[in-house]
């Protein structure tokens, strides 16, 4: 057998068109579009061409973007007066600060600075929160995992009584998809276990899952034998495992793998995410949807 691909790079341009139909439609009615900042302390490459992307993403859209640019000192008082200039600014209503920081700044601190209703990445303490408690509480369900449930929902998988089985404990994606799927809602209602560097048998937990979900970091960690047939595999790693040349461009590019075989267990799955192109592509589409989200939060429309 083998597996049915989930292209999140095709599922991204249904979910983009609706947006954009979304945003025409309230900058029709209400005269105004979703304002997004992201701030980018320092020159981190890999933050920039993160943060060029969600700024090219963005503007597609037809949103209000501003890139505020900081240079790597910064002090954290200055980057926490940014933000509250953000916080009170009507015309912005999703605040990115593009992570990781230097050194001297407290992460921390400047998650807990942003505004909980501009919180678009869905960081801040009172969004956690939000999240656990479920339901219509819920405001900006963190960009990955919303994603990896968008995912699973268009590939039309019933997740109702579903196996779960969550490989990785992360504030980023572990904790907040697993915490997503057992929610008593459309798209979850699954029962889930959470499996990571302490679990006795990973194996055993695994091989019972309807819907794996892994997010370890770790090259090639879930093995094929692993896998129950027909089984929906989410594979969330990005591992650079070496350098080659593009065909396209001709200039050196990573070589990426995900936490999965890839070619072993798509023999056995009946759906998979391939790495690059499948869980990758959601992240800035989610963050796209929750802008637009906190915008229809503030007119009341939500
Ligand atoms: N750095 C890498 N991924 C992310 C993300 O999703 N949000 C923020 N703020 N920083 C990141």
């Amino acid at each position: 057998m083998s597996a049915k691909l989930i292209k999140g790079t095709e599922v991204r341009e249904e979910i983009l068109e609706e947006i954009s139909a979304e945003v025409a439609q309230i900058k029709e009615k209400h005269g105004i579009v979703p304002g997004l900042v992201t701030i980018l302390v320092g020159e981190n490459p890999a933050s920039i061409s993160y943060v060029t992307l969600k700024i090219k993403t963005a503007n597609q859209l037809g949103f209000k973007e501003i890139q505020d640019s900081q240079s790597e000192d910064i002090s954290e008082e200055d980057l926490l007066a940014l933000i509250d200039k953000y916080n009170k600014d009507d015309s912005i209503h999703g605040i990115l600060v593009q992570l990781p920081l230097p050194k001297h700044i407290n992460e921390k601190k400047v998650l807990n600075t942003i505004d909980p209703d501009k919180d678009v990445d869905g960081f801040h303490p009172v969004n956690v929160g939000r999240l656990m408690i479920g339901g219509s509480e819920v405001r900006f369900p963190p960009c990955t995992p919303a994603g990896i449930q968008e995912l699973i929902v268009r590939s039309g998988i019933d997740t109702s009584g579903a196996e779960v089985v969550v490989v990785g404990r992360s504030n980023i994606v572990g904790k907040p998809i697993a915490n997503m799927m057992l929610q008593k809602a459309d798209g979850a209602n699954s029962t889930v276990t959470v499996v990571h560097t302490r679990t006795k048998d990973l194996a055993s937990h695994c091989k019972r899952a309807d819907i794996l979900i892994v997010a370890a970091g770790v090259p090639d960690l879930v093995k094929p034998e692993w896998i129950k047939p027909g089984a929906c595999v989410i594979d969330v790693g990005v591992n650079r495992v070496g350098e080659k040349i593009s065909e396209k461009t001709g200039k050196k590019i990573a070589i990426l793998k995900g936490d999965v075989d890839f070619d072993k267990a798509k023999e056995i799955a009946g759906f998979i995410t391939p790495v690059p192109g499948g869980v990758g592509p959601m992240t800035i589409t989610m963050l796209m949807k929750n802008t637009l989200k906190s915008l229809k939060f503030k007119l009341g429309i939500a």
